[in-house]
């Protein structure tokens, strides 16, 4: 008999011991990803559990002692909307301590019964360069490579800041506006940023990854962004857009946590296609990284994640100075391959 058992875990409403179970899973899980991070606080990883939005329809079970430790979990969920309905994401991290003793086989089992309940063909699950076991496992159990990720980070210190000014001194100023919106998107953006979004994120190589476009609503766009606001996150927007008519170009953002207020996460960049080869992304870039040298000087790290084969933006990247932290693979299984493997 194993001395754990799967129990469901309602995210919205768990008991104060079954989140703090979690929270201490989750901190060791996340020693093993990010080993020079520091953690979470409870409090934060308790709200930003809650603030998952109903719409995605996240459900998950962990493996648990008869004393409460949570050893394992697994979940599932989707994106909202009817965009790729063979789709499901999924996530199963085993405790580093508990590995190669079957939990992450009983955790798949859940798994496959949740791509079945909502009748999707295909599962989508990552793994990441600084634990190992996943990709192990991943190909064990008849997933294949969908796409390859880096997360890049940038030693702020260390940023060449001639380069930084000679993209300033270079940007297309003339016919353009550049300019930064704090946190939540206004109202009236909402409309342009979701069309943007439409084209410049469904125009990153998605390598082997069976998913067709996703569509931004404004909707989707202000429940992600209540995900980040909701649990004390910070956003900086910078955006171009034509002068005179106010058309949108391109914009970039960064988001962070004041917690870990030393760490930056550059999120999307994009310039629509009409308007690149002008020097707008570096622009984009440079714009921030000069804001938060000047305002924010106690960031020492910006991190970024791309697929490993998005050219552009790797180059910008690498011109700044980026180098690889770690990497990352997203892995795809057909519902017919885990039931074949769970027998
Ligand atoms: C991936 C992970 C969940 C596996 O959990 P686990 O409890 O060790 O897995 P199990 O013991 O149930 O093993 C299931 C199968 O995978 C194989 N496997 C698991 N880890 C392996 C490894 N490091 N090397 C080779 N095979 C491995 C097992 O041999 C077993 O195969 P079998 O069915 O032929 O016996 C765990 O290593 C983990 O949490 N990794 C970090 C998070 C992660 O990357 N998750 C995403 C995975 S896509």
């Amino acid at each position: 008999m194993p001395d754990w058992m799967i129990k469901s875990f309602d995210y919205h409403n768990a008991s104060e011991e079954e989140y703090g179970a979690l929270y201490h899973f989750t901190v060791a899980m996340r020693k093993e990803r990010h080993p020079h991070d520091p953690p979470l606080g409870e409090s934060e990883f308790v709200a930003r559990i809650k603030s998952i939005p109903e719409a995605i329809d996240m459900r998950g079970v962990v493996a648990i002692t008869e004393d409460g430790d949570i050893l394992g979990e697994a979940n599932s969920f989707v994106m909202p909307g009817d965009d790729n309905p063979h789709l499901m994401q999924a996530s199963i991290e085993v405790h580093p301590q508990q590995r190669r003793r079957g939990l992450g086989r009983r955790l798949l089992g859940f798994v496959a019964d949740e791509a079945l309940r909502r009748d999707r063909t295909l599962t989508m699950l990552e793994s990441f360069s600084t634990a190992p076991a996943g990709e192990a496992f991943a190909r064990r159990i008849g997933a294949s490579l969908g796409a390859s990720s880096r997360t890049n980070q940038l030693v702020l210190g260390e940023v060449d800041r001639a380069l930084v000014q000679r993209w300033l001194d270079a940007a297309p100023v003339e016919p353009f506006d550049l300019r930064f919106v704090e946190d939540a998107y206004p109202e009236e953006l909402l409309g342009p940023m979701a069309e943007l979004f439409n084209v410049v994120l469904n125009d990153q190589p998605r390598e082997e990854l069976d998913m067709d476009d996703v569509h931004y609503s404004p909707d989707l766009l202000r429940y992600l962004e209540n995900m980040l606001l909701s649990t004390g996150g910070k956003r900086w927007t910078a955006i171009v857009t034509e002068r005179g008519d106010g058309a949108f170009v391109g914009y970039s953002e960064i988001t962070w946590y004041p917690s870990r207020g030393h760490i930056v996460h550059q999120q999307g960049t994009g310039v629509y296609p009409s308007h690149r080869g002008r020097g707008i992304g570096r622009w984009l870039k440079a714009a921030i990284i000069e804001r938060l040298l000047t305002e924010r000087p106690e960031v020492q790290y910006i991190r970024t994640n791309n697929i490993a084969s998005n050219a552009a933006m790797l180059h910008i990247n690498e011109a700044l100075g980026f180098h690889t932290y770690f990497t990352g693979s997203i892995w795809q299984v057909e519902t017919n391959a885990l039931l074949a493997y769970l027998g």
